[in-house]
């Protein structure tokens, strides 16, 4: 199974794609994540991506998909893959059909996860992640035991850098100008799925499998 989970930040792509990488056994592609990983490694991309995550922009086109052509490339993703946050332009849409052609692929479903404004910097700025694990939580929808503190592993929770009001609302502008016109690419090509995001977890889950049927 190859899919995408688009939608504007904070919309659940992470918390969601972790439930359907357990559950279909496939690989978790977040440019995100792999951009934040860079960062605290301090890599040449590292250096790239942190002033455009900083400020709430996109990293380059050609950054981001050159990361993403070497990942595809890689083992793992033979057994399927989810790509999360990507693609969020419509040049990373065309670079990304052309990968799967080269790569003798084709994309199940691109589930676009839709959530109200308002409701999306509660969830950002609410989000809190285990420095350990990487598990998310919120102080408002999904409080751990112990303030703070991993309920899995124990490890110390952090906010993003970009977590903050200011920059959310420099990322939600980013997503209607940049992101969204991929609904009408996904419309064109049979392939969107749109998916109620201001449900329960566990709801909206249940609404991505019908949609994969
Ligand atoms: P990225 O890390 O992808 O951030 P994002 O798209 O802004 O999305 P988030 O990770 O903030 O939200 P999410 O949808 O994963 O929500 P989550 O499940 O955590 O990208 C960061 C930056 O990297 C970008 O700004 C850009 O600079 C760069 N970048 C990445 N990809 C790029 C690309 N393709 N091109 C160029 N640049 C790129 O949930 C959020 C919170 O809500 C959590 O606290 C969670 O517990 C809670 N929650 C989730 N679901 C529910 C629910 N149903 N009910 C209640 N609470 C919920
Ligand atoms: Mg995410």
């Amino acid at each position: 199974m190859h899919i995408l989970l688009m939608g504007p930040p904070g919309a659940g792509k992470g918390t969601q794609a972790e439930r359907l990488v357990k559950e279909f056994g496939i690989a978790h592609i977040s440019t995100g994540d792999m951009f934040r990983a860079a960062v605290k490694e301090g890599t040449e991309l590292g250096k790239k991506a942190q002033a455009c995550m900083q400020a709430g922009q996109l990293v380059p086109d050609d950054v981001t998909i050159g990361i993403v052509r070497e990942r595809l490339s890689k083992d793992d993703c033979k057994k399927g893959f989810i790509l999360d946050g990507f693609p969020r332009t419509v040049e990373q849409a065309e670079a990304l059909d052309n990968i799967l052609r080269e790569l003798h692929l084709s994309l199940k479903a691109a589930v676009n996860i839709d959530v109200p404004e308002e409701l999306l910097i509660e969830r950002a700025v609410g989000r809190r992640i285990c420095k350990k694990c990487g598990s998310t939580y919120n102080i408002k929808f999904k409080k751990p035991v112990h303030e703070g503190i991993c309920d899995v592993c124990g490890g110390e929770l952090y906010q993003r850098a970009d977590d903050s009001e200011a920059t959310m609302k420099n990322r939600l502008a980013v997503f209607h100008k940049q992101t969204e016109p991929l609904i009408a690419y996904y419309q064109n090509n049979g392939l969107y799925k749109k998916i109620d995001g201001t449900k329960s977890v566990d709801a909206v889950f249940d609404e991505i499998k019908a949609a994969l049927q």
